[in-house]
């Protein structure tokens, strides 16, 4: 398949040509019918004379007029064939007017299957109060909810007006104004405004019986209320997290920095709408242990919503520098350099198993190609821990921490409010270490290998593994113990441990061979990871218990993956559960059971998983 437009092939748009500059959504939510109805206000900018049209992406969005604001002369306009994950394209005639400048209005509405948006009837919330609806636009859903240039080669500030029934709070992605009450109608107007400029997949809203707790001085926590004083213990280091972020890399431009706390369904561990990060509940393991996931929604206030990729192809510009600096915030709050050693370790060992596991090699690319590729189906952690094993090589070549660091802040200062690609960002790194010792040790780097090779990276960067041996040597005595052997392991075994060095425990023995079953009835009398709260932990003992074919752990895994919708361990799970003949039936009769509740993105993911689609 071709690429569906000239600057980025997820999107039809055609940027150079006819630019979105600006965006006001009006909206109204219905609940009963599961669809927002309204109309956007969208401000463009011609680059030429002869620009005749605009282009915009659109999926499942019923159009019903649009309009010239100016002179609210209608204006015809096409609106294609659907293609898949990619949508309609929307072509509309402008006004022939010879302003550059123009404000078209398209009056619209979603459809319950806009893969955006999540509705919840109220029995499926923890107060079962009221219903809930929350959006998820990254990658390329925000065109189900709005039509847009559904790129991110674009950005653009926006404004909104979202009305919605008084019992109901509504948050999105900017600053809160004052709503407007609507007594006799019982409804409340709520209003926003996104003054920077931001790429589509970070516009987003939530509505639903929400309330909120002050976290530090520019942030608050929200959520149902049943959750809302455990998320604000669990967040409390936000304020701090904040301020190592600024020294690093700047002032926070956003003013607030809000958290949400979403229902179970939540597809993802965070999702960085800007001034209100989206995390999932999985997060609340009452130790702040989880609180990484933060640091990251916090890091992409710089990389990634100030400097931006400009398409899905550079993802990793996105989420490598982010996993770099999530990395330098918590290891600065808990740990230092070794913890931050340990951290990009464990993240190398899971960058082995992606490659190891990925049904489609191509995806192992640090720079994919992704025509005619539903980002979707290319998501993986490999740009993550690809891209951050390339930050963490480049630091050690061109003279340590502090020296990369600047390199950092200096990539922000220069790209901050752009959307560039990897070229941009390999240009300026030589600009930046322009003295020829370091050029010549940066012309060495393999850089067609790191960029565009499948499998592992070209070279493995050296780790300090002191907080990594004690989780090796345990693993090894489990490894090596026989049977009467098992009495030399005690209750206190793992009280030296962190979370996460716990966790590395478990991992480390997931990558050995298939463990018998006595050793994981030991195991689970002794250290109870059955029953943790930590989902992390959770998750990786019931990998150990499903590798080990201990039919024991079938039910807590349905179980696992039937409270919670987070993708990062449901599709493992049930990949796994499908190996597993034992357990294939019973992992398709739990899909088919839970599938109508579960987030679409996650239903038709998990569906390619046990191969049923
Ligand atoms: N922006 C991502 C989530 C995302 C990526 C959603 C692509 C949709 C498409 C977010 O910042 C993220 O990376 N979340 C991770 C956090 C982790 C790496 C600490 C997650 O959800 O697990
Ligand atoms: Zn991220």
């Amino acid at each position: 398949m071709a690429a569906l437009g000239p600057v980025d092939p997820s999107s039809f748009s055609e940027p150079e040509r006819c630019v979105v500059t600006k965006l006001h959504v009006d909206l109204e939510i219905d609940f009963a019918k599961h669809v927002l109805v309204g109309s956007v206000d969208i401000t463009l900018e011609k680059k030429s004379e002869d620009v005749k049209t605009v282009i915009l992406d659109t999926r499942d969005l019923t159009i019903s007029r649009i309009v010239d604001r100016a002179t609210i002369s209608v204006l015809p306009f096409t609106l294609g064939e659907p293609t898949g994950p990619f949508g309609s394209k929307l072509e509309i005639t402008l006004p022939t007017s010879s302003d550059k400048q123009v404000t078209i209005s398209i009056e619209y509405s979603t459809s319950e299957t806009s893969t955006a948006l999540q509705w919840l009837r109220p029995e499926q919330t923890a107060g079962k109060r009221q219903p809930y609806l929350f959006s998820q636009c990254q990658a390329i859903h925000a065109r189900s909810l709005v039509p847009c240039q559904d790129t991110p080669y674009v950005k653009f500030p926006y404004t909104a007006k979202v009305t919605a029934p008084e019992e109901v709070t509504v948050l999105m992605s900017a600053l809160r104004k004052d709503p407007v009450r609507h007594p006799n109608k019982r409804t409340t107007t709520h209003e926003f405004e996104q003054k920077i400029p931001i790429p589509s997949y970070l516009i987003a809203i939530v509505a639903g019986d929400i309330e909120s707790r002050d976290i530090g001085p520019r942030s608050k926590v929200w959520s149902e209320k049943e959750l809302v004083d455990m998320a604000a213990y669990e967040f409390a280091e936000t304020e701090q997290m904040l301020q190592t972020a600024e020294a690093m890399l700047g002032p926070y431009v956003w003013g607030h920095y809000d958290l949400l706390v979403l229902p179970p369904s939540f597809p993802y561990g965070g999702m960085e709408n800007p001034c209100l990060t989206f995390v999932t509940p999985t997060l609340l393991a009452k130790d702040r242990s989880l609180a990484n996931v933060v640091a990251h929604e916090i890091s992409h206030s710089w990389t990634g919503n100030l400097v931006t990729n400009n398409s899905c192809e550079h993802f990793w510009l996105n989420e490598g520098h982010t996993v770099f600096v999530e990395r330098k915030i918590a290891s600065r709050l808990h740990g230092g350099e070794q913890m931050r050693h340990f951290m990009a370790s464990e993240g190398w060992d899971a960058l082995q198993n992606a490659v190891n596991t990925l049904e489609n090699p191509l995806y192992t690319k640090l720079i994919p190609d992704l025509k005619g590729v539903d980002p979707d189906d290319a998501f993986s952690i490999v740009p993550y821990e690809k891209g951050f094993a390339l930050l963490f090589y480049l630091e050690t070549l061109v003279g340590g921490p502090d020296v990369f660091e600047k390199f950092l802040k200096a990539y922000i200062d220069t790209f901050k409010y752009k959307s560039i690609n990897s070229k941009t960002w390999k240009n300026f790194l030589f600009l930046h270490f322009s003295d020829t010792e370091t050029q010549k040790v940066l012309n060495d780097v393999d850089w067609d290998a790191w960029f565009f090779g499948v499998g592992m990276p070209p070279v493995k960067p050296d780790y300090d593994t002191s907080l990594r041996d004690p989780c090796t040597n345990m693993c090894n005595m489990w490894v090596e113990a026989s049977e009467a052997d098992m009495s030399q392991f005690g209750k206190h075994d793992l009280h030296d441990f962190s979370s996460i060095q716990e966790r590395e425990f478990i991992n480390l023995l997931i990558q050995k061979p298939p463990l018998p079953v006595f050793k994981l009835e030991k195991m689970n009398e002794l250290y109870q990871f059955g029953v943790v709260i930590n989902s992390e932990i959770r998750f990786r003992w019931i990998r150990l218990g499903i590798r080990a074919q201990w039919p024991k752990i079938i039910p807590l895994a349905l179980a696992f993956v039937s409270e919670q919708g987070r993708m990062k361990f449901v599709r493992p799970i049930y990949t796994d559960l499908y190996k597993w003949e034992a357990a294939r039936q019973k992992a398709i009769d739990n899909y088919m059971e839970h599938k109508d509740e579960m987030h679409n993105t996650t239903a038709s993911l998990v569906a390619k998983d046990l191969k049923l689609m």
